[in-house]
C-alpha cells in the first residue's frame, strides 16, 4: 500500500513509489473519496481516455466545513477552474490554444546563455567545498525561467506569490489557512497583472494584457492562465534540477548522452505525482466501480516506476521508452511547458558534462507530502566524474 497521506520529508520517497506499484496496482482511500490507479498501463489508458474529465465535480468534503470556510474553499475552486489543466470542453480547448500562444517564443537562446552562465559559475566552485544545490543551482535558474516570462524585476514575487497557491494544491488534505494564503496570493496576482500590462516587461505578459482586455476571457481567466504556468513552472523545474543534483552519479553522466540522461531525471523526479480525473459516466478501474462525478486519482509518480515498462525502475540507464514516461501527462493536457523544462534541465547536465562534475548529495530534505516532490534541502559538494 502507498501511504499517500505520509510524511515523506525524511522517507525516500522513490523506493515508496516504486514499491508500491508493484505490491499494489490499484488501492482505496477513503479522505477525499477516489482510488488510486497505481500501474503505468492503467494511468496511460486513462490519460488519453475520453471515459474521464479534468472538471472538478462538487467536493463532498465541503460538507465538514463551517459555512465561511466553505465559501472560501468554493471561492479558490472557482478560480482554479479558470485554469487550462483544471478545465475541459470548449473551454479547455480555447485556453489550451492561448496558452501555447502565450508560451510561443519564450524557449530563447537568450535563456540557454543565462543558465549556461549561471551553472558555469556554480560548477567552479572547488571540489569537496560544501553547498545547497537547492539554493544555489536550482532555485536561481528556476528563478531564470520564470524570468523570462515575467521579466526579471518581479520574477521573486511572483514565485513567492504562486507558491502560496502549490502549498494548498500539495496538501494532501483540505487545510483552511493554506486557502486563504492561497486565496490573498491570488488577489496580489490580480493586482499585479493589472498594473503590469500597461507596461509590460515581456512579450509573455503583453499577450497576458490582451487576455485581460478580451472579452471572451477578462481578468480572472488571464490571472488563472499567470498562475498555473508560474506554479506549473518554477516548483516542477526547480524539482527536476534537484533530481540532477541528487540522482546523477559518476557513472552514467560519462556513459549516457544528455537526451538520454535528461528523459531519466524527468522520470525519476515525476514532480507532480497525481493527475486527478473523474468519471462522465459509471467505469470500473480495476476492482474499482465510478459512477458519473467520482475522482479517480492517477499515480504518475509510480507509473513513472513500473517495472512492467522500466526494468530496474530506479537506475538512471538509456531505455527505449523514457520519452513515453508520464512526468508531463498525457493527452489532451500534456504539458505545453515541456520543452521550456526540458531545455533548462539539458543545459545543467550539458554543463556538468563539460565540467566533469557531479553532485555528491549529503544531505537531503524534502517537503513532506507525497502528490509533489519538493526540495528543502540538498547540501553536498562537486566530486570530480573521472
Ligand atoms: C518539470 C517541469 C514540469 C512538469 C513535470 C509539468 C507537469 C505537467 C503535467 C503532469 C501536466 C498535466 C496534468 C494533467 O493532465 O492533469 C501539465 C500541464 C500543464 N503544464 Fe506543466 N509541467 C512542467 C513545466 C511546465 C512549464 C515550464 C509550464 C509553463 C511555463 C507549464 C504549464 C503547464 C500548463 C499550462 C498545463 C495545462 C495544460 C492543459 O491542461 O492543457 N508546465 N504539466
Amino acid at each position: 500500500m502507498l501511504d499517500v497521506f505520509g510524511d515523506y520529508s525524511a522517507r525516500d520517497p522513490f523506493a515508496a513509489l516504486a514499491d508500491a506499484v508493484q505490491g499494489c496496482p490499484y488501492q482505496a482511500v477513503a479522505e477525499n473519496g477516489g482510488p488510486y490507479a497505481l500501474r503505468a498501463a492503467d494511468v496511460r489508458r486513462l490519460l488519453t481516455s475520453g471515459d474521464v474529465w479534468s472538471q472538478r465535480s462538487a467536493d463532498r468534503r465541503l460538507a465538514g466545513l463551517s459555512e465561511r470556510d466553505a465559501a472560501r474553499r468554493t471561492e479558490l475552486k472557482r478560480f482554479l477552474s479558470h485554469w487550462p489543466v483544471f478545465s475541459d470542453s470548449e473551454y479547455h480547448q480555447r485556453a489550451r490554444r492561448t496558452v501555447v500562444r502565450l508560451l510561443r517564443g519564450t524557449v530563447t537562446p537568450e535563456l540557454v546563455a543565462a543558465c549556461t552562465e549561471l551553472f558555469e559559475t556554480r560548477l567552479a566552485t572547488p571540489v569537496g567545498k560544501s553547498f545547497d544545490w537547492l539554493e544555489e543551482v536550482a532555485r536561481p535558474t528556476g528563478r531564470e525561467l520564470i524570468a523570462t516570462l515575467v521579466g526579471r524585476a518581479d520574477a521573486a514575487r511572483l514565485i513567492r506569490l504562486s507558491g502560496a497557491v502549490m502549498d494548498e494544491l500539495a496538501a494532501a488534505h483540505l487545510d483552511i489557512a493554506l486557502i486563504d494564503h492561497a486565496l490573498e496570493a491570488v488577489e496580489e496576482l490580480r493586482s499585479w497583472l493589472e498594473a503590469a500590462r500597461n507596461d509590460p516587461p515581456t512579450p509573455f505578459v503583453a499577450k497576458l494584457g490582451k487576455v485581460w482586455d478580451d472579452p471572451a476571457y477578462g481578468p480572472e481567466p488571464a490571472t488563472a492562465f499567470l498562475t498555473q504556468m508560474i506554479t506549473g513552472a518554477y516548483d516542477p523545474t526547480t524539482t527536476a534540477l534537484c533530481v540532477v543534483g541528487e540522482r546523477v552519479g559518476a557513472q552514467v553522466l560519462l556513459d549516457l548522452s544528455v537526451t538520454v540522461l535528461r528523459e531519466e531525471v524527468f522520470r525519476l523526479a515525476t514532480p507532480f505525482r497525481f493527475a486527478t480525473r473523474y468519471a462522465r459516466q459509471s467505469m470500473s478501474v480495476g476492482p474499482y466501480r465510478l459512477e458519473a462525478d467520482d475522482r479517480i486519482n492517477l499515480c504518475l509518480g509510480t507509473a513513472n516506476l513500473d517495472p512492467a515498462e522500466y526494468p530496474d525502475p530506479l537506475e538512471i540507464r538509456a531505455r527505449e521508452n523514457a520519452a513515453r514516461a508520464l512526468s508531463f501527462g498525457a493527452g489532451k493536457h500534456y504539458c505545453p511547458g515541456a520543452l521550456l523544462a526540458r531545455t533548462v534541465v539539458e543545459a545543467l547536465l550539458t554543463s556538468l558534462k563539460k565540467a566533469q562534475v557531479v553532485f555528491d548529495a549529503e544531505h537531503v530534505e524534502r517537503e513532506p507530502e507525497l502528490p509533489a516532490l519538493r526540495y528543502r534541502k540538498l547540501r553536498g559538494s562537486l566530486v570530480p566524474a573521472v
